[in-house]
């Protein structure tokens, strides 16, 4: 019924494009619309060079939209997973909220970048080779998950991950890791998991 009424009436279907090709526009409009600024795709693109990351390529404001970060593998343990909340400033911008790069056979040294991240609440890097040791700076954000198993971090856990109130899971097992545990990690009430 429709295709007929639209072939026998040319002024229809002109409508009918325009409609389609307002809400196309709409549409590009919108996703272009919700971007990461600038200061953290900057960020991104020296945390995936200090990890020798070849999965980020794509790297843009848009990445958040577009999930051209995000790679799964047929195992499931080997992931490139990063989440945004989009829905900062009327939703136009977006916050990189949680980085997972699982069994990625990254090498290279613990980024203190992931600090610059004002909106990070999870650092999941398991199973890869990276080494250096955790970065002071990474007690400036709201960290909920840090997870660092199965890499070759060295060094001691810094006192002032004690000062990250909103921390549940701390795991860091399986690294080359020293020296003692800072006291102040018994202040961190919301902790979970050691
Ligand atoms: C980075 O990765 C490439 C390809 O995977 C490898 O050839 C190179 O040796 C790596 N560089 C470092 C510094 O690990
Ligand atoms: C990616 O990370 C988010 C946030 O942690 C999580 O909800 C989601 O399930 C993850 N995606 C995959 C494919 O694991
Ligand atoms: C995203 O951020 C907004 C503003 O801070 C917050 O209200 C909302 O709960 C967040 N959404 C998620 C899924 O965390
Ligand atoms: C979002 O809004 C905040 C607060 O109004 C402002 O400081 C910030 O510059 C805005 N961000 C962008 C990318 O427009
Ligand atoms: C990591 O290296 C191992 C051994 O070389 C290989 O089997 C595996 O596929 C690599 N993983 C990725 C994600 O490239
Ligand atoms: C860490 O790894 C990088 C590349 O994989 C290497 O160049 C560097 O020497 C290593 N640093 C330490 C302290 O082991
Ligand atoms: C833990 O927090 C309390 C109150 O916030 C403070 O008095 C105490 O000194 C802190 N302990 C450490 C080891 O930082």
């Amino acid at each position: 019924m429709v295709s007929v009424t639209i072939v026998a009436n040319p002024y229809k279907l002109l409508a009918a494009l325009l409609i389609v090709t307002v809400l196309h526009c709409f549409v590009a409009l919108r996703s272009e619309a919700q971007r990461l600024p600038d200061e953290e795709v900057r960020t991104l693109r020296q945390i995936s060079e200090k990890l020798n990351n070849t999965y980020w390529k794509k790297l843009s404001p848009d990445s958040c939209t577009k999930k051209d970060l995000n790679r799964n593998f047929d195992s499931p343990t080997m992931l490139s997973n990063v989440t945004c909340n989009c829905s900062f400033n009327q939703s136009t911008v977006c916050h990189v909220t949680n980085i997972q790069l699982k069994s990625l056979n990254l090498t290279g040294v613990l980024p203190e970048e992931f600090g610059d991240l004002p909106y990070l609440t999870e650092i999941d890097l398991v199973l890869n080779y990276i080494n250096g040791s955790i970065p002071v700076s990474w007690a400036r954000i709201p960290l909920v998950t840090i997870s660092l198993l199965g890499n070759r971090i060295s060094g001691s856990i810094p006192e002032a991950l004690g000062n990250i109130e909103t921390l549940e899971e701390l795991i860091l097992e399986d690294n080359q890791l020293g020296g003692k545990l800072p006291p102040k990690l018994g202040n961190l009430s919301r902790l979970r998991r050691l």
